[in-house]
């Protein structure tokens, strides 16, 4: 097995010009698979409460229900950077708060490193989860946990003065000490400017080509959430239609009397029908 990939190869990747491959997970199978792939980071994302749990939004995921989500896939990846994503109201009251939250990511989840969402607003959060020596990933541009409280899921940066906020936020949380920062839906030329600006790497999800690294919600390209299916989204796979005919078909099988067959059946040593007319008769 490969060296076990720390926060300080996913910035050496940035400084050598690699590009770094993201993904989430939320389970032991689908962790496996990732480090498989050789996926570097794997984000145990709070978009588990609407692709697993069946929220509409990540707004009512908890600590306990992302720490369940962490521990199974620290179990089946030894190999990816494992960052635990901080639920909604986790962090956000002070940084106590976040500091006690996120060590129980990394004592009970098992993860190396945790995400927060938030520019600005979040620099005593960065610099405390620092201070207490957790790496942190910053997320800025769309922000899912606040945006449904506010204006909704919008491109951000498409204006000058929105792009420079987005710039500044971004500087600011890699100065309070984050190791690397992930951009939600960023035009791609503001996007671009952030990852020449910063020294961290920057991750991108729906932000185009120019970011360090790129990351996806699993369950988007792997064809299984169509809920929500926004323009960034590729699909490799059509697993929902798949996995709809192969339980269509068991039924179908089980109904006919087709499963389960003499191959899936298990006998009795020397069995005699004698022997079961006595047996049923006790
Ligand atoms: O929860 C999540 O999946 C995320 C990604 C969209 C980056 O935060």
């Amino acid at each position: 097995m490969k060296a076990k990939i720390n926060v300080s190869e996913i910035q050496r990747m940035k400084k050598e010009g690699r590009k770094i491959t993201c993904v989430t997970s939320y389970d032991y199978i689908t962790a496996a698979l990732a480090e498989k792939a050789g996926i570097e980071l794997i984000l145990v994302g709070d978009s588990a409460g609407m692709v697993v749990l069946g929220y509409e939004n990540t707004i009512p995921v908890t600590v306990d229900e992302m720490i369940l989500f962490s521990r199974a896939v620290t179990r089946g990846n030894k190999r990816s950077l494992i960052v635990g994503d901080m639920p909604f109201m986790s962090y956000q009251a002070s940084d106590e708060d976040a500091v006690r939250n996120a060590g129980r990511f990394v004592k009970d989840g098992g993860v190396d490193a945790v995400k927060i969402e938030g520019g600005l607003r979040m620099k005593s959060r960065v610099e405390a989860l620092t201070r207490a020596e957790i790496p942190v990933m910053g997320h800025v541009g769309l922000t899912p946990q606040t945006s449904p409280l506010w204006n909704g899921y919008r491109v951000q940066g498409r204006t000058e003065n929105d792009a420079e906020g987005i710039i500044r936020d971004a500087k600011v949380l890699e100065e309070a000490g984050a190791f690397s920062v992930v951009l939600e839906m960023v035009t791609s030329e503001a996007a671009k400017l952030i990852t020449e600006q910063l020294s961290i790497p920057t991750i991108g999800i729906g932000s185009g080509p120019f970011c360090n690294g790129q990351i996806v919600v699993l369950h988007d390209i792997l064809g299984l959430y169509d809920k929500f299916s926004p323009k960034f989204i590729k699909k490799y796979a059509n697993l929902a239609e798949e996995i709809q005919k192969a339980i269509e078909a068991y039924r179908d099988d089980v109904l006919k009397g087709k499963f389960p067959g003499e191959e899936h059946t298990f006998h009795m040593k020397e069995f005699k029908t004698r022997q079961i007319r006595r047996i049923s008769r006790r």
